[in-house]
């Protein structure tokens, strides 16, 4: 038997789901646990996850493809049906996609795009998924320690936490007040502060399955903001940043790259241990989010506005 073959058989009997696999973390992520099983790709655009798809299978493992817009909730239920219908023996769920905008915009369906994406796309994924996941599998999330007002390096960024009011008010765009200066960042970091809230609830709710969360630490070489950000700031970040990372990376601890982060990811997604309701760090090491995430009264808020919120969207929203 060949070792591509070999290697086909020993992961044929695992799936793994993954969002946002078409750019930085995600992209390598998905190369990462294609060495574990067969991907199912998550992502908006269809040509950028076939190539993608294109190239997992050039490794002798294999990938389909999945069309969803993940600030578009009839989209993701619509992905989320399809990812069911195929039927396969899924034993992760890495809800990766995000985004980080200057400037915060509303989505087609006028929902703040941000929260959308980052918090209401991946908790509707989940939670249509979760009947169709057996025992064991594990669910991550990838945030983001913005979430923390006490941060330092992030505060040091002009992040002030999250600045949750309530879930229909995020989905208005408006955040608490005294936030951050750069407009865009209290969405984000808001978004990131209820998706790790929900994750805390999913593993309390569900304990046959495990939900964990992954602050994948400060990976500048991405496409996270770079869809708003000007052009000086792209052509550093393809062509400059790159060489400076690697020999930085051993005086900065939260520095990382999207094959570092992918490496850890990819471990706590195949880990077979049990853990869950954890929030690793970038190297994979248990860390304490905000004192307010850390706070169950406020995840059960969080969980209890967005269901309510995602009830009483119109169908089609
Ligand atoms: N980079 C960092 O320093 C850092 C730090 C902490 C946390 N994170 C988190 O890490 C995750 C990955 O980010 P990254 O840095 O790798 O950024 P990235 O290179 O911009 O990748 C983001 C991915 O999300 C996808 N995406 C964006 N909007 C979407 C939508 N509406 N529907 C479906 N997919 C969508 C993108 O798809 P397209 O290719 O179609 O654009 C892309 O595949 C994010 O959740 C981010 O918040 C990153």
């Amino acid at each position: 038997m060949s070792n591509t073959t070999s290697h086909i058989s020993s992961t044929g009997r695992r799936a793994y789901i993954i969002t946002g696999p078409t750019s930085g973390i995600g992209r390598a992520t998905a190369l990462e646990l294609a060495k574990h099983g067969m991907l199912v790709l998550v992502g908006r655009d269809r040509q950028k996850l076939n190539e993608v798809k294109k190239i997992i299978e050039q490794q002798g493992a294999r990938a389909v493809s999945v069309v969803c817009d993940l600030s578009d909730i009839s989209s993701v239920r619509r992905a989320a049906e399809e990812i069911a219908r195929l039927n396969l023996p899924i034993a992760g769920l890495l809800n990766n996609a995000g985004i980080m905008q200057t400037r915060p915009t509303k989505s087609d369906k006028g929902l703040d795009l941000t929260f959308a994406t980052n918090h209401l796309g991946p908790f509707v994924l989940t939670e249509a998924l979760v009947p169709h996941l057996r025992d064991g599998t594990n669910v991550a999330f990838v945030v983001s320690a913005v979430e923390d007002p006490n941060r330092k390096p992030a505060v040091a960024a002009g992040f002030r936490g999250g600045r949750y009011i309530s879930a229909e008010a995020s989905a208005r765009g408006e955040w608490k007040p005294n936030g951050a200066k750069q407009p865009g960042f209290d969405a984000y970091a808001t978004s990131k502060q209820a998706i790790l809230a929900s994750a805390m609830v999913f593993a309390r709710e569900t304990p046959r399955l495990h939900f964990n969360a992954i602050e994948p630490g400060f990976n500048p070489t991405t496409g996270l903001g770079g869809s708003d950000t000007g052009t000086l700031v792209r052509l550093l970040q393809r062509f400059v940043i790159p060489l400076l990372v690697p020999l930085l990376m051993p005086f900065i601890r939260i520095l990382s790259t999207p094959k570092r982060s992918a490496k850890i990811i990819a471990k706590i997604m195949t880990d077979a241990s049990g853990q869950t309701g954890f929030y690793y760090d970038e190297r994979g090491n248990p860390m304490q989010g905000s004192a307010l995430v850390r706070d169950p009264k406020f995840q059960e808020r969080v969980v209890t506005e967005t269901r309510a919120l995602l009830a009483a969207m119109p169908t089609g929203t």
